[in-house]
């Protein structure tokens, strides 16, 4: 039995005064009978996980770097994340992927980081509206699948979290037989490549667009263990209904 994961990615946004939208969330779902995470920007990952600290709230980050160490000025590594608090990071977003020219082959190094410093890789898939249009995005995800996720995956260190590219941010969602078809194609192939065991233990995050309206009818859809969340993490007022409706 897979446990529901609700995470919330704050990407660029969040300034410390905005922790009070944490603490309300921290308050609001101690308790809860789901898995909880958010991933604020680097700059309060500290002061985010010192007021997660007692309740059922996890702090992640939102990119690492694939070396443990050494001059790579601006870059973060995996340790540091987890000295900094964070239990989690989220890999291979798509923004990262068009923003900083991040390839399949930069994800898994990355998230093969991240387990060695004993993170949980949250990696990001996902196709583009051309793609979906052409009818080309089982091949995508299959192929991002194959690429980014390391040999060193289990159930307890990585989720994949789908995230179509044109539902991000736009209030567009897929059908859910939409996400149904790749959430079990995704599920299909982890069972292929890892094996049943570790396969079937793998969390499915659905992203883009999820808010209290859509959530629950999101929610049941086959092998969807819960949702990576934008814009509708940033307000507990916001967040909350989500976690709930995964309860
Ligand atoms: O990682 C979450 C994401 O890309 C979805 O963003 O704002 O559409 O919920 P949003």
């Amino acid at each position: 039995m897979r446990r529901k994961l609700a995470a919330g990615n704050w990407k660029m946004n969040g300034t410390r005064a905005d922790l009070a939208e944490l603490e309300a969330l921290c308050t609001a779902h101690d308790g809860a009978d789901v898995d909880l995470l958010i991933c604020p920007p680097f700059t309060l990952i500290t002061a985010a996980a010192q007021l997660c600290d007692g309740h059922d709230m996890r702090i992640g980050g939102q990119d690492c770097h694939m070396a443990a160490s050494g001059a790579h000025t601006g870059d973060i590594s995996a340790e540091m994340l987890k000295d900094a608090g964070a239990s989690a990071v989220i890999l291979g977003h798509s923004e990262r992927r068009a923003d900083h020219a991040e390839t399949s082959d930069i994800v898994r190094a990355k998230a093969r980081a991240a387990h060695d410093a004993g993170l949980l890789a949250i990696i990001c898939v996902g196709e583009s509206l051309s793609k979906r249009e052409a009818q080309n995005t089982l091949d995508i995800i299959g192929g991002q699948l194959s690429s980014s996720i390391p040999d060193s995956a289990t159930g307890e260190n990585t989720v994949v979290a789908y995230e179509p590219c044109w539902a991000i941010g736009t209030g567009l969602t897929p059908t859910p037989d939409q996400i149904g078809d790749v959430h079990d194609f995704i599920r299909t192939r982890l069972e292929k490549r890892f094996g049943a065991g570790i396969g079937r233990s793998v969390r499915l995050l659905y992203g883009g667009s999820v808010k209290a309206g859509n959530a629950a009818e999101i929610f049941a859809v086959s092998n969807v263990d819960g949702a990576l969340v934008g814009g509708a993490s940033l307000k507990a007022d916001d967040f909350s209904p989500i976690i709930k409706a995964l309860e």
